[in-house]
């Protein structure tokens, strides 16, 4: 169960993040005001699957890993704290933050800066689910072999 279910969420934390990246540069290049405040409005209901679905990939992965010390399974421990404290730390504040300016009508300076800060917190997540993602896959690979 456990087994099955890990996967389904890291993969659905990678797309929703995904996702939110890709709407977001998408909205603000070529949207008008109105679409930017729909994706921010839309990125922040989508919180309520993306943070459930990354507590439930660190629980899941945390109880199949046990104690090992797999190097793999080391680093996917290790990263799993950071990808968290992002997500809470600076994606779902600037989220916040976000769309309240956005629903204001306001996208002055505070608007681009805590923009900016979001896409890089957004790509630096993106990479170390990926890497989780990519080493969870080499774990698979190694348990169907033995
Ligand atoms: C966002 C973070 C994570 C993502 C996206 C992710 C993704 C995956 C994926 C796709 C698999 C392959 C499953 C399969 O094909 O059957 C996997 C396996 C695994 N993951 Fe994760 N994972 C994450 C975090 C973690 C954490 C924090 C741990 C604990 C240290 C962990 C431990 C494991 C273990 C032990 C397996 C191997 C299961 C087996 O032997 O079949 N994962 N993970």
């Amino acid at each position: 169960m456990i087994r099955a279910l890990h996967p389904i969420a890291g993969v659905t934390g990678l797309l929703t993040i995904a996702a939110f990246w890709t709407s977001t540069v998408a909205a603000e290049a070529f949207g008008s005001d109105a679409t930017v405040l729909a994706v921010k409005t839309a990125i922040l209901w989508s919180l309520l699957l993306l943070v459930p679905a990354l507590a439930i990939t660190g629980i899941t992965g945390v109880r199949m890993a046990g104690g090992s010390a797999d190097p793999r399974i080391v680093r996917k421990r290790r990263r799993m704290p950071v990808i968290a404290l992002n997500g809470l730390l600076v994606l779902v504040p600037c989220a916040v933050f976000l769309q309240a300016r956005a629903a204001a009508g306001e996208f002055g300076g505070a608007f681009i800066a805590v923009q900016a800060i979001e896409l890089l917190a957004g790509a630096a997540n993106l990479t170390l689910i990926g890497m989780n993602l990519r080493d969870g896959l080499a774990l698979a690979r190694r348990t169907a072999a033995a």
